[in-house]
């Protein structure tokens, strides 16, 4: 059942307190890799949600975007467009600042990846503040292209991300564990 698969990610997220920073409770994803049965059902929920659904572009956030997001590509049959921290993408790329604590970041994607009209979900293993989602989402949109939705495995509620995305829909699997 889809409770059991959802429990079983959940159990398979490790927590580390003070990492990277005193106070900070990271999710860490790197147990979910480990149990293939529970990546599995992880990417098995993303393809379920979105099969049918006309997507022809998986943008995944730098760097556990890149994981999630090509299994659900292939499985869907969609292309995989990486939206790179700066400097990283060799070819003429357009790029989005986002704020984050203290000071900006920026995420940058190829030109020509995408198409205006094509229909995206962009992929993350994580909201927090919705920052780095709203960057991505505003890359995708200033080329004309469709965000369908966004999705991301682990939700942390109390900082609010949802409400930055606006009426932009966001699915997660697991709240903060
Ligand atoms: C984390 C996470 C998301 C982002 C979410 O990435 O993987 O991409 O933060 O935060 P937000 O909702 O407040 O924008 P991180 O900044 O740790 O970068 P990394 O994946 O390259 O390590």
């Amino acid at each position: 059942a889809k409770d059991d698969r959802i429990s079983r990610i959940s159990s398979a997220i490790r927590v580390i307190p003070d990492f990277p920073k005193p106070g900070i409770l990271f999710q860490d994803i790197t147990t979910l890799l480990l149990d293939p049965r529970a990546f599995k059902d992880t990417i098995d929920l993303f393809v379920e949600r979105y099969r049918g659904k006309d997507i022809s572009v998986i943008a995944g956030v730098e760097a556990r975007g890149f994981i999630f997001g090509p299994p659900i590509a292939l499985a869907l049959g969609a292309k995989f467009v990486p939206m790179r921290k700066p400097k990283k993408l060799p070819g003429e790329v357009i790029s989005e600042e986002y704020s984050l604590e203290y000071g900006t970041d920026k995420i940058e994607m190829h030109v020509g990846a995408v198409q205006a009209g094509e229909r995206a979900l962009v992929i993350d293993d994580l909201i927090a503040t919705g920052g780095t989602l709203c960057a991505a989402i505003r890359l995708l949109e200033r080329v004309g292209v469709n965000v369908v939705e966004c999705a991301c495995v682990i939700e942390l509620p109390e900082l609010k991300g949802r409400e930055r995305l606006g009426d932009k829909p966001l699915f997660v699997l697991v709240g903060s564990t």
